[in-house]
């Protein structure tokens, strides 16, 4: 696996997780605050720097706290937060005894696993009855501004080679287009949704602030990679000339995230 960032860990975090993850990270760690008891077990799946761990651990900090990644570099940031509980390993394998854990989450994980059947299979396999697996993913976003932003990336490589770079770190972003199909899946492992429900998040940025985060990440960061030192520059002062002349100086960004409350049901 490829790094996730080209960042500074500090700018990583500006970036990317406090604009990005933070918000639902936060509400995941309320509803774990209202399901978990005194001692309770929680492993959070492609933990990234732990953002999900650090707002469970204010909340919550008698939880015992688990962090499971396949990336060395973004588990190191978790280490640097206090987390000495982190597993470097690849989904689906959880390398992990059955019935060992009363929560397990997963803050945008999903949809980067190719074999996310197996993924939900195994998670059902490590919690315990009657535990609760819960997860995010990202519901329809700033179609506006992706729109702005895609315009201006085929300029520079073609649509197959953004398609395919998509496709290579989200290969399962219509999982959660077909919300019958992750029922299905979901039952099919013992999980009953007891909660489903969609959360608009609002974050006013400075455009700088904006572009520096989706220049660093999946198609920014590939375009990094392939263009010459020139034509990097040149994409990111025209993407920069785009948006002003489009949006302005300040962003107000919204994205919808979808949160999934799953009880695993106990197998009579
Ligand atoms: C979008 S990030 C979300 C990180 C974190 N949950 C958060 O909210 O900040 C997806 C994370 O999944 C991890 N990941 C991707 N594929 C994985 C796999 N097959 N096994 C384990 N982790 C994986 C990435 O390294 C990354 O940290």
């Amino acid at each position: 696996m490829s790094k996730l960032y080209d960042l500074a860990a500090d700018e990583y975090e500006t970036f990317v997780i406090n604009q990005r993850f933070k918000n639902p990270a936060k509400e995941t760690a309320n509803i774990i605050n209202e399901l978990a008891h005194q001692d309770s077990k929680l492993l959070d799946v492609g933990t990234g720097s732990g953002i999900v761990l650090s707002e469970i651990r204010q909340l919550n900090p008698h939880l015992e706290l688990f962090g499971l990644d396949n990336s060395f570099e973004v588990l190191e940031l978790a280490r640097k937060k206090g987390f000495e509980l982190l597993i470097k390993s690849s989904l689906p394998n959880l390398p992990f005894l059955d019935n060992s854990f009363d929560f397990v989450t997963a803050n945008f994980v999903l949809s980067h696993i190719d074999q996310y059947e197996k993924t939900i299979q195994e998670i059902s396999r490590i919690i315990v009855p009657n535990g609760y697996f819960v997860f995010t993913s990202w519901g329809s976003g700033q179609k506006e501004y992706n729109k702005l932003f895609y315009n201006k990336v085929i300029d520079f490589i073609s649509p197959e080679e953004h398609d395919r770079i998509i496709k290579q770190h989200l290969p399962n972003e219509e999982l959660f287009e077909d919300n019958n199909s992750l029922t299905n899946i979901l039952s099919k492992n013992n999980f009953k949704i007891t909660k489903q429900y969609t959360k608009q998040y609002q974050l006013d940025l400075t455009l700088s602030d904006y572009l520096n985060c989706r220049f660093n990440l999946l198609i920014g960061k590939h375009m990094k990679k392939v263009l010459s030192p020139t034509l990097w520059e040149q994409f990111q002062q025209e993407m920069s000339a785009a948006f002003q002349e489009k949006v302005g100086q300040e962003i107000t960004y919204k994205g919808n995230v979808d949160f999934f409350i799953c009880k695993l049901e106990s197998q009579v």
